[in-house]
């Protein structure tokens, strides 16, 4: 099997992404480093755990990771996600406790021991790994793949015009990470909005008999309503779609290779990743970013994932 860490904030659509993983039996799941983002980490900690524990997947080791982006404070998401960043449906608290090692340093020592064939999938602000890379550069001649959900490679954010959240929430550890790393997968803001999911069907789905599916009508009830409100027939879920590209590849219908950089101080483009589009600054591309994927294909994973364990 494929061991995989997943560096996560839960968060909804994150919540759907790791019962994506959890659900596939080519990947073994060794790690979730955790991030603050969406709501405060003390929130993502703990709904980390909660889905575990619904998804009967407590031997998977929980870290708790930075609490606060590298420099500045951000807002978080909250007004998405709830304030409890799992819908606000009054939760009892999970059973288990987060480990005590921290994530930054989970991930260092799980890329030595599977060093050359470990999967990393980067679901939130990408502040821990910037952390874990500051603590040791070669960390990424240890990672075989790298998939980062973020960014808005035409600049449609979603954050601020220019920014979408995971990299508009610390943009110095985006930075730090999209300048170390050679060779990263990005579904990227854009990218979900190309891939809706139809309210109805996912509704359907959600019907599903088991404790997953239960839970997650649950947890996402709010987000469904406020994303039907705003966005009309069809929900977005971004993690989902990163976890999907992670998970099968060979889904992708159309990607492009290009260099990406990561701005950090513009007025109104703070938190922008910029794609030299025309390759003017000679640098290497270090994003291939995923632009169609097989829409039955993800939508059959999601389906999987919600009736698992029914
Ligand atoms: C990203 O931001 C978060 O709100 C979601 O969990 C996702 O990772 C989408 O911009
Ligand atoms: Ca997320």
């Amino acid at each position: 099997k494929i061991p995989l860490v997943i560096d996560t904030d839960p968060g909804v659509d994150d919540a759907l992404a790791l019962l994506m993983a959890f659900n596939d039996d080519r990947h073994q799941v060794v790690g979730l480093t955790i991030a603050a983002g969406n709501v405060g980490l003390e929130h993502t900690v703990r709904n980390a755990l909660k889905l575990c524990e619904v998804a009967a997947r407590d031997e998977v080791p929980v870290f708790a990771g930075c609490a606060q982006p590298l420099l500045y404070p951000a807002e978080d998401a909250a007004y998405v996600h709830g304030r409890d960043g799992f819908g606000d449906v009054g939760l009892a608290a999970p059973v288990r406790q987060a480990e005590a090692e921290h994530a930054a340093l989970a991930l260092l020592r799980l890329s030595h021991q599977y060093a050359g064939e470990l999967l990393l999938v980067a679901l939130g602000p990408l502040t821990n790994i910037a952390l874990a890379l500051k603590l040791d550069p070669t960390l990424p001649s240890r990672i075989k793949r790298f998939v980062v959900m973020g960014g808005a490679i035409t600049a449609h954010g979603n954050m601020s015009a220019a920014a979408e959240f995971n990299i508009g929430f610390d943009p110095e550890a985006a930075h730090i990470v999209f300048e170390a790393f050679p060779a990263i997968d990005l579904a990227d803001w854009e990218a979900t909005l190309a891939h809706g999911l139809h309210h109805r069907k996912v509704e359907q789905w959600l019907q599903a008999d088991s404790p997953r599916a239960r839970f997650y009508e649950q947890i996402s009830l709010q987000t469904r309503n406020w994303s039907a409100d705003r966005r009309g027939e069809y929900w977005h879920s971004a993690d989902a779609l990163a976890m999907a590209y992670a998970l099968e590849p060979d889904g992708a219908r159309q990607l492009v290779e290009r260099p990406v950089a990561v701005e950090m101080a513009g007025r109104l483009t703070r938190g922008a990743t910029v794609v030299d589009w025309n390759r003017q600054h000679g640098r290497p591309d270090n994003c291939r970013a995923l632009l169609e994927y097989d829409q039955d294909r993800f939508e059959a994973l999601i389906h999987r994932a919600l009736a698992a364990g029914g």
